[in-house]
C-alpha cells in the first residue's frame, strides 16, 4: 500500500538562522568539512592547488572543475560495480556548470580588440566545465575523502566525444564538421542538474547551452539557412549578433570555432562547417562512472531544451521506467518521459546497454495543469496531436524533428507554461513528484498570465508584500500524484505543496504558506528526497540576500492534498501546506554562493553538498567571499583576500547518526 507510512520522521534538529557570514552554518551536534574543492588534483602527479590562477588549463583535465553541481553518490562494491548498500567506498559523479572567470587565471582573462589571446586561457575556461567522477572512500578514522589516484577518477569536459543516441542520431539536425553521419558530438556544456538510472550510471543535463554560442548578425539571411531552421533557433533563443559568453569562438581553430553556429561553409546540409551545433547540446547525458573509458551517450529521446535535471520515477519490475525533467526559463514546461521497454532488475549491471533499452525508444510527455486540480500528460509524437509536417510552428516531419525542437512542440500542444521549472524530487514513501518553480520576474505579463498552477505576482518591496508589478519572485514548489499510483499514467491530480516568502509578509497572496523565521526561503531551486521521506530544499536566490545568503532546509512533507485551497490574485488555487515546525532551515551558505546538488550515503550518515560559486559577484581585486578555509572545516572563515572556491562539502552527525532525525 503505498499510503503507508504517510510521512517522514519528526525533524531531529534545532532550525538554524538566517545569516550573512562568510560560513557555512549547521545546527549544533553536525560537522560541515570540504571534500572537494575548484582545483583539486584527481591523478597521482598532479600538483596541489595553489590559489593564484597559475595551474596550466590541461592540468584541469586532472582536477577538480568551477561551479559544482548536481551530484549523485553511486556505491562502490569490491567487486567494482555499483553497489546500493556500500556506504564506505563510492563514486561522486557531480556537474560543473559554470565558472567565475576572473578567478581561475593568474590575471586575466586576457583579450585585445575583443579577440582572446591566450590558449591555455580557454582551455582553462573549457575544462573547468563538465562533469567529475571521483572514488571517495572513508580512511581507518571513519572520515570520507577522494582517492585522488584512482582509476576510476575521471573529468568529462567540453572537449569529450560524445555518442548521440536516439531519434537524432543520423538525422539532418545534427550533422556537422564535427560528424558528417550526424552520429557524434563534442563536449557537454553548463550541466546544471543530474539524474542516475536503476542500472548505475549517471545523468548530467545541458541548461544554459545556448549561451556558449556565437552567431554573426546577418545568419539570418544566408540562403543556406531555411526558414524552419531560423524559426528553431529563434525558439531558442540563439539569435543573430549573439557572442558567446567567454568569446572562445573569437580564437581560430576548430575546438574554438566550433562555437560559432553560423554558416561558415558552402555545402548544403552544413558538413563544411557547425551551423547546426546547437542542435547537438540541450540533451540528457549518459555516463558510465565504472567504465571510465566509456563515450558518453546524449540521450536525444529525451527531448532538447534548457535541461534542469532528468529525474526517475518510482522504480517498478515489469513496467515502463520513467524520468521527469525542467525546462528552466521563465515560461518554459515540465516534461516526462516514458520507455518502451519495462524494467528488468537484471539489467541493473548493464550499464550503457540499459541505457540503450531504456532511454532510446520511449514516448515523450509535457504536463498541463488544469485549474481544477488535475492535469494532463500530453503526448510528443511524431504523427499525433497535431505534430505533423504541416504544423503552423515547424515542420514536424520526423520524431528527431520534435525532439530537436521540442519547445516548439510542446507550444503546439498546450502545455502549460510554468515559473522557471528546476528540480523533481520523487517521494520514495508513495511516490509522488514534486517540483521547484524557482521564480519567474514576467508572470503575470500580457505575454503569461497568472494561472491556477502559477497564481502570484506581486512586488515584494513593499511592506507586507503588495501585490502588483514583479512577477513571482519568491517561487514555489508544485507537486502531483499520477493517476492510479502509476508512474506512466497520462493524467494526474496536483497541488501547491510551498509558497517562497519572507516571514514578515503578511498579505496572504505574498506568505501563503505562513513561513515563519525559522522556515522562511526565497527561490527554491535544488530538492532531493532522503530514503527516509525528508524532503530537502536548496536555494538559488536573489530576492533575500539583503537579509541571508542561500540556503537548505528540510521539510516532513505530507501529501498532495493537505494543503488548503485558497484563491490568491484571483486565481482558484491551494494555499500551499502550513508546516510549522515540520519544515526547517539546516544549513546557510557562505556569500554569493548559491546551494546546489545533494546526495547521501545509502546509510543517510554521510550528506553531500554543493556550495557553488561563492563570491561570484567579485573579482580577484576583490573577492566576493575568501570561503573556504584552508583547514577544511566548512563552518570557519577563509583568509583575507584569498579566492574563493566551489565546493563539495561532506556533513556528517558528530555521534555518527542518521542525518535529519
Ligand atoms: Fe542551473 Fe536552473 O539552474
Ligand atoms: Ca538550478
Ligand atoms: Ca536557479
Ligand atoms: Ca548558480
Amino acid at each position: 500500500d503505498t499510503d503507508t507510512p504517510t510521512n517522514a520522521p519528526k525533524l531531529g534538529f534545532n532550525a538554524t538562522a538566517k545569516s550573512l557570514a562568510d560560513v557555512v552554518t549547521v545546527p549544533p551536534g553536525y560537522s560541515a568539512n570540504v571534500l572537494y574543492a575548484l582545483g583539486d588534483p584527481i591523478a597521482a602527479g598532479v600538483a596541489v592547488y595553489l590559489g593564484n590562477g597559475s595551474e596550466t588549463g590541461a592540468s584541469y583535465a586532472q582536477r577538480a572543475g568551477d561551479h559544482h553541481d548536481g551530484m549523485h553518490y553511486f556505491g562502490l562494491g569490491n567487486d567494482g560495480k555499483y553497489s546500493l548498500t556500500e556506504s564506505g567506498r563510492g563514486l561522486l559523479v557531480m556537474n560543473h556548470e559554470n565558472i567565475t572567470q576572473s578567478y581561475l587565471h593568474a590575471a586575466g582573462p586576457t583579450s585585445v580588440g575583443g579577440v582572446r589571446t591566450v590558449e591555455d586561457e580557454i582551455i582553462k575556461e573549457m575544462n573547468c566545465h563538465g562533469v567529475s567522477v571521483v572514488e571517495v572512500r572513508k580512511n581507518p578514522a571513519g572520515k570520507f575523502a577522494v582517492v585522488s589516484d584512482s582509476t576510476f577518477n575521471r573529468r568529462i569536459t567540453p572537449f569529450t566525444d560524445m555518442d548521440l543516441n536516439g531519434p537524432v542520431r543520423g538525422s539532418k539536425f545534427a550533422v556537422s564538421k564535427l560528424s558528417p553521419a550526424a552520429t557524434k558530438t563534442r563536449g557537454t556544456i553548463n550541466n546544471c542538474a543530474n539524474g542516475y538510472t536503476p542500472w548505475g550510471t549517471y545523468l548530467t543535463c545541458e541548461e544554459n547551452w545556448k549561451f556558449y554560442f556565437t552567431r554573426v548578425a546577418g545568419d539570418n539571411t544566408n540562403p543556406l539557412r531555411s526558414a524552419s531552421d531560423n524559426a528553431a533557433f529563434a525558439r531558442y533563443t540563439i539569435n543573430p549578433g549573439q557572442v558567446d559568453n567567454f568569446n572562445w569562438a573569437s580564437m581560430a581553430g576548430d575546438q574554438y570555432q566550433r562555437w560559432n553556429c553560423s554558416v561558415t561553409g558552402s555545402s548544403a546540409n552544413g558538413a563544411d562547417d557547425f551551423r547546426n551545433l546547437p542542435q547537438t547540446y540541450g540533451y540528457v547525458v549518459e555516463i558510465d562512472p565504472f567504465n571510465p573509458t566509456s563515450t558518453p551517450r546524449k540521450r536525444t529521446a529525451l527531448g532538447r531544451f534548457g535541461h534542469e535535471g532528468c529525474w526517475p520515477g518510482k522504480i517498478v519490475a515489469g513496467k515502463p521506467l520513467t524520468f521527469y525533467m525542467g525546462d528552466d526559463v521563465a515560461g518554459e514546461y515540465i516534461y516526462k518521459f516514458v520507455s518502451t521497454a519495462n524494467w528488468d532488475p537484471a539489467d541493473a549491471n548493464k550499464g550503457m546497454t540499459a541505457g540503450d533499452k531504456y532511454m532510446d525508444s520511449g514516448t515523450l510527455y509535457v504536463a498541463r495543469y488544469d485549474a481544477d486540480g488535475t492535469g494532463q500528460w500530453l503526448e510528443l509524437t511524431q504523427g499525433k496531436n497535431g505534430l505533423n509536417a504541416d504544423n503552423a510552428l515547424f515542420p514536424f516531419t520526423s520524431q528527431a524533428a520534435v525532439c530537436v525542437n521540442t519547445r516548439l512542440a510542446a507550444d503546439s500542444v498546450g502545455a502549460t507554461k510554468m515559473d522557471r521549472p528546476e528540480w523533481a524530487a520523487v517521494n520514495p514513501l508513495n511516490g509522488e513528484v514534486y517540483f521547484t518553480l524557482t521564480n519567474n520576474s514576467s508572470r503575470g505579463n500580457a505575454s503569461m498570465p497568472l494561472d491556477a498552477a502559477n497564481p502570484r505576482r506581486y512586488t515584494g518591496t513593499a511592506a507586507g508584500g503588495v501585490p502588483g508589478t514583479g512577477g513571482n519572485i519568491n517561487g514555489h514548489i508544485i507537486r502531483w500524484r499520477e493517476t492510479g499510483d502509476n508512474p506512466a499514467a497520462t493524467s494526474f491530480t496536483w497541488d501547491i505543496f510551498l509558497f517562497g516568502s519572507r516571514a514578515g509578509y503578511t498579505n496572504p497572496a505574498v506568505n501563503a504558506s505562513e513561513l515563519t523565521a525559522d522556515n522562511d526561503l526565497s527561490s527554491p531551486d535544488g530538492l532531493w528526497f532522503a530514503p527516509n521521506g525528508q524532503l530537502w530544499i536548496q536555494t538559488d536566490d536573489g530576492a533575500y540576500t539583503d537579509t541571508t545568503n542561500c540556503m537548505m532546509l528540510v521539510a516532513a512533507p505530507g501529501k498532495v492534498g493537505d494543503g488548503g485551497a485558497a484563491t490568491l490574485n484571483g486565481q482558484s488555487t491551494f494555499k500551499g501546506k502550513s508546516l510549522g515546525t515540520d519544515l526547517r532551515r539546516f544549513l546557510v551558505g557562505p556569500k554569493q554562493c548559491e546551494l546546489t546538488g545533494i546526495t547521501m550515503t545509502p546509510d543517510s550518515k554521510a550528506l553531500f553538498v554543493q556550495i557553488q560559486h561563492p563570491g561570484e559577484n567579485g573579482n580577484i581585486a576583490a573577492p566576493g567571499s575568501n570561503w573556504p578555509n584552508v583547514s577544511g572545516d566548512a563552518t570557519q572563515a577563509g583568509t583575507a583576500g584569498a579566492r574563493p572556491r566551489s565546493a563539495t562539502i561532506i556533513i556528517t552527525k558528530n555521534d555518527g547518526g542518521v542525518i535529519g532525525v
